[in-house]
């Protein structure tokens, strides 16, 4: 059953620069679990029922981190300090991998997102490989992941074998072509096996106004509710 969503506060204790992004650290009675999110009011002026989703990149006792872009604008409205209305825990946790799983995680643009997946799974006995179609800094990731870079659809193909579930966080025009190269790869492919993030504006995040309703091979789900991590196999339609 999902956990009932509640409004508190984050408070932005600092900020890191991480390249090209920058992490923000939130004491927050977050209650968040690898694959949910906050819905924060980041700025003031906006109306307060539209909210804008902060993934975590780092689930804490305490709170959370979160990646953003050095010119995304709500870095204008958050610095250390400050104090953000947040709801929280939203939308469906992932679950934990079983003990000692191989994950395999994919990313183009930034694999901020899947960290907490990661950890969850390092903490369990497992191992994690991420493979990214770009560099990343490498001080945002735990030493512990192996990393790949090149052609995701090549990866994919050549790691399948050895993973037992994938996260994924790209484009959706990479969803097909990293679907066929683990179909490819593996003699099956499982429900659930490969699951793919899709995270459209989710302005109440409580499946009442249908804004960030995804088609699936199961009709439109709200992926503020339902989502935001789908069955990769359900996306392909
Ligand atoms: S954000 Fe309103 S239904 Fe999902």
């Amino acid at each position: 059953m999902m956990q009932a969503m509640r409004q508190t506060i984050a408070h932005c204790q600092r900020i890191e620069l991480l390249g090209q992004r920058v992490r923000l650290h939130f004491e927050c009675v977050a209650a968040l679990a690898p694959g949910q999110f906050v819905l924060a009011r980041v700025a003031p002026a906006f109306d307060p029922y539209l909210r804008r989703s902060l993934f975590p990149s780092v689930i804490t006792p305490n709170g959370f981190a979160a990646d953003l872009a050095e010119d995304d604008p709500a870095l204008r409205f958050i610095a250390p300090g400050s104090d953000v209305d947040v709801l929280t825990p939203a939308g469906s946790p992932v679950g934990g991998p079983p003990a000692a799983s191989r994950l395999l995680l994919i990313a183009d643009q930034t694999p901020a997102v899947l960290l907490p997946v990661a950890a969850r799974a390092i903490e369990s006995g497992g191992s994690v490989t991420l493979l990214l179609a770009q560099p990343y800094p490498l001080d945002a990731l735990d030493p512990r992941l192996e990393i790949r870079v090149g052609s995701l659809p090549e990866l994919a193909a050549d790691f399948a074998p050895t993973a037992d579930l994938v996260f994924i966080h790209t484009a959706q025009s990479l969803h097909r072509p990293i679907a066929q190269a683990l179909a490819s790869a593996r003699p099956t492919v499982a429900a659930g096996f490969a699951r793919a993030l899709f995270a459209p504006p989710m302005p109440c995040g409580t499946g009442a106004c249908g804004a960030c309703a995804v088609r699936t091979a199961r009709g439109w789900k709200p992926a503020c509710t339902e989502g935001p991590f789908f069955n990769l196999a359900d996306l392909e339609t």
